[in-house]
């Protein structure tokens, strides 16, 4: 395949943009060698700067649960764009996009817009220290909360699904603890949901010491059901952090709770937090438009897609006598390769051979297939894959791992 766009692009960005990308994980760096660059996307394909095509399962890190292009969404945007980008003032969409949120997390009643994931962890975290007067935060190993590095004295790390270790913290660290946080299905070490007894027992230690719970489901929000994780365990945490999918692909995070607790912030409360762009209008009706197409049918074509892709792929490692264990919830998916029987936590998630996944990711987007550039990274699968898409990547996978 030719890159060499590409590759002059980067040899380009590298002089102006810090390593060459504005995001690390697009460097490639993970898997060694140099960036694409892309240049349009369609549906489930996205093309680069060589006129290669690729079938996308990177899906914008999870955000693009449509796909890319979505007509319905393109339509939205084409005319409200028209009405203007920006107001700097509040605007009806913001309302229609938190309603539907609330509608679907039994556990929100008020909303406050930002831009981004990491803006809305941040301010979550902000809030949680300012409404229980307290420090100290708990987060596991392998949980990605963005870029939330100005916390790092504060965070005290645990391992993931593992309460006895929870327990003897809230006993060391009484009355100084003010959130615990979590991915109640982790996306950033490969897919690991909780474990249902583990956040149960957080829900009720968090609740009886007055700690303030905080789930991203940045990523699931709408990715497994109409809502959250929260609603498929049951388990409801005090704040919910958003982005993705509810910005249908233009920049959005969220963050989301009880209104005792939501008031904390201004312009009601102690807690000053705000944005030029926040509840941008054409984030909310992005956002609406993609909301406003998914429903129980979506979710379960997509678990349909992905489970086939899953079987498919076992099956060809299988037959070529290559260990690798696929783990999978509704559309999001992880490989590893390993000789491990299952991945549970980060631990496991280490001692994972990065380097196979590495072969694995070069050789498939040699034949046209996209995955992320990262070895513990999610596949994301969008109602845009065809069957002959992911035909054609079982095909692709089948002769690689022939000749692995
Ligand atoms: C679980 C989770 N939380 C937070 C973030 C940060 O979101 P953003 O990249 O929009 O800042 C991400 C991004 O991938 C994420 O996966």
């Amino acid at each position: 395949m030719n890159t060499s766009n590409s590759k002059k692009l980067y040899i380009k960005a590298k002089k102006i943009l810090i390593g060459g990308v504005n995001s690390p994980v697009r460097s490639f760096k993970d898997v060694g060698g140099a960036p694409l660059f892309i240049e349009k996307a369609n549906q489930s394909l996205i093309y680069d700067v060589d006129g290669n095509e690729y079938i996308d399962y990177v899906n914008s890190w999870g955000a693009l649960i449509l796909g890319h292009t979505n007509k319905q969404v393109t339509n939205s945007l084409q005319k409200y764009i028209l009405k203007g980008t920006s107001f700097g003032a509040t605007n009806e969409l913001e309302i229609n996009l938190a309603e539907l949120i609330v509608n679907a997390f039994p556990s929100i009643e008020m909303v406050r817009f930002v831009n981004s994931g990491t803006e809305a962890i941040t301010s979550a975290i902000n809030l949680a220290k300012e409404y229980t007067k307290k420090e100290k935060i708990i987060k596991f190993h392998g949980g990605y909360h963005g870029s939330i590095y100005q916390f790092n004295k504060e965070i005290i790390l645990l391992p993931y699904n593992d309460f006895n270790s929870v327990e003897k913290t809230f006993k060391k660290f009484k009355n100084k603890i003010a959130c615990v946080i979590i991915e109640p299905i982790a996306g950033n070490m490969g897919v690991i949901p909780t474990h249902k007894d583990f956040l149960i027992k957080l829900r009720e230690i968090t609740e009886k010491t007055g700690v303030i719970l905080i789930f991203d489901e940045i990523i699931s929000g709408f990715r497994l059901t109409y809502g959250g994780f929260q609603s498929i365990y049951n388990i409801y945490p005090d704040i919910t952090c958003l982005g993705k999918i509810i910005g249908g692909g233009l920049p959005i995070g969220a963050y989301c709770g009880k209104e005792a607790i939501m008031k904390t912030v201004s312009p009601l409360g102690s807690l000053h937090q705000a944005g030029t762009f926040s509840g941008n209008p054409l984030s909310m009706i992005s956002g609406i438009t993609t909301l406003k197409q998914l429903d129980k049918n979506v979710y379960e074509n997509l678990d349909h897609k992905s489970k086939k892709l899953q079987t498919e792929l076992e099956k060809s490692a299988f037959k070529n006598n290559i260990k690798i264990i696929i783990n999978r919830y509704g559309s999001m998916l992880s490989i590893f390769f390993t000789n491990l029987d299952k991945i549970e936590n980060y631990f496991d998630v280490q001692k994972c051979n990065g380097k196979l996944y590495s072969k694995f990711f070069w050789k498939m987007l040699d034949q046209g297939i996209y995955f992320p550039p990262n070895p513990f990274q999610t596949f994301f699968m969008s109602t845009a894959h065809t069957e002959k898409d992911i035909k054609n990547t079982i095909s692709a996978s089948d002769i690689i791992l022939n000749n692995f």
